[in-house]
């Protein structure tokens, strides 16, 4: 459920018309939901209500600082894969015992802002990088909480592109080598050995997958404690999917199936629980909002030719990803649709929304929602062929703030600088 609904013939979230926005901050934008941020992030919170759990918003999905401070402030922690996610998060307001940072390529630099700044744990990834962090953590003369990330060579039947929990995929140390790399990192200085992770993908869309990666890493701790280890939490990553068709019998599970699973497989281990569900909270809490700027007939198909592009929303083009396509004016009964190919304005043929979706009849100026794209929407956003990063609105109740602003081109054109000897 969300709260982007019509009301009196326009497409609101929640209590403002997002015509208002568009007058207000001009197309395209995002545009999130406050309400249902918390929603989502409260379903997780709830569904783990039992056990003593953390969940831990993946910010890749949405690393707005309104949205952090959001959901930092309803107890979220934060999951982070950079030293520039760490910093938001921070800025956001999160206590560092609340911060876990992933990612198979931790810089030293990145290790040592988190070790200084306070972090929950490390999610380490590879022997080297347990080495650097021994060695950061005792030139620092500080303790580091990890727990490895294994990979449990499970199929997370998800797109090939966001699936990693395969042992060809390049994450976390083969299950089978775990307990070895357990023993070496009781060893070594600078280590404090709290848990066990797991991440085997994203937008998984049954809980089996989960399910045999999650009796993997039951095994393993029983293993792991039988070896002397006091394993005292479980990071068991993200990836729960979302809906993203509408109209359609699509039902992924709930985070209330997936917290039930949860605790059935690893309730009675006494661990402490983590999650790190990024796209659940945030995919379906925004909308990018767009104008058509022209309507143009091709050979036996119609180009709506939108102001937004594959720089502002990538997900299409890069993984032939579907996102409703709604109009902001609810379109009169009875209308018949017609098929069109949404494209934007970028110069490159994949710059295609979509082929042949069945649309009300549109006419120039019209402004459209792409649902969904809370999530991996504007993060993923770039500046190709000169086009400024598109700003972000959050809405609560009857207001809203522009919490990213569109840049101006002088700011753009600032960062660049031309030598002295051209
Ligand atoms: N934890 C780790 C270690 C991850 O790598 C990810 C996502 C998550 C948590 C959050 O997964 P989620 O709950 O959002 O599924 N750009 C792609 C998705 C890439 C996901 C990468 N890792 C897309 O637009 O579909």
């Amino acid at each position: 459920m969300d709260h982007f609904l019509y009301r009196n013939g326009v497409l609101h979230a929640e209590d403002v018309a997002l015509t208002e926005i568009a007058a207000a901050v001009g197309t395209p934008f995002y545009v999130y939901s406050a309400a249902t941020l918390t929603r989502h992030f409260q379903l997780f919170d709830a569904a783990l209500a039992g056990t003593d759990h953390l969940v831990c918003f993946a910010i890749k999905s949405n690393s707005n600082l309104a949205v952090l401070k959001l959901l930092g402030d309803l107890g979220a922690g934060m999951d982070v894969v950079s030293g520039g996610e760490y910093r938001r998060a921070k800025a956001a307001g999160v206590p560092g015992d609340r911060i876990v940072f992933s990612g198979v390529g931790k810089t030293r630099d990145e290790i040592r802002l988190a070790l200084t700044g306070g972090i929950r744990q490390f999610n380490v990834e590879s022997e080297p990088e347990l080495r650097a962090i021994s060695e950061i953590a005792t030139a620092l003369g500080v303790t580091a909480p990890i727990a490895l990330r294994v990979n449990p060579d499970v199929d997370a039947k998800t797109h090939e592109k966001i699936a990693t929990g395969k042992s060809e995929n390049k994450f976390g140390i083969p299950i089978a080598k775990a307990r070895a790399v357990y023993a070496e990192a009781a060893k070594l200085p600078g280590i404090e050995v709290i848990g066990v992770d797991v991440h085997i993908g994203s937008q998984l869309t049954d809980l089996a997958p989960f399910e045999a990666a999650f009796t993997k890493v039951r095994e393993l701790t029983l293993a792991l404690r039988e070896d002397g280890h006091k394993i005292r939490r479980l990071d068991l990553g993200g990836g729960l999917g979302i809906p993203y068709h509408q109209r359609s019998n699509e039902a992924p599970p709930l985070p209330t199936d997936y917290g039930a699973m949860i605790t059935r497989v690893l309730g009675d281990l006494g661990c402490e629980i983590e999650i790190e569900p990024g796209r659940l909270i945030s995919g379906n809490a925004g909308l990018m909002v767009t104008s058509v700027i022209y309507l143009k007939e091709g050979e036996g198909r119609n180009f709506l030719i939108v102001d937004a592009a594959m720089n502002d929303l990538v997900r299409p083009s890069m993984y032939g990803a579907h996102h409703d396509i709604v109009p902001v004016i609810e379109p009169a009964p009875g209308l018949a649709p017609q098929p069109f190919d949404v494209v934007g304005p970028v110069c490159e043929t994949g710059d295609t929304f979509t082929k042949g979706r069945e649309l009300p009849p549109m006419a120039e100026g019209d402004l459209v929602a792409f649902r969904s794209a809370g999530a991996y929407g504007a993060v993923m956003a770039s500046e190709y062929n000169s086009r400024p990063l598109i700003p972000e609105v959050l809405v609560s109740g009857d207001h809203f703030a522009v919490i990213r602003q569109r840049p101006s081109f002088e700011e753009m054109l600032a960062r660049d600088s031309i030598p002295e000897w051209l």
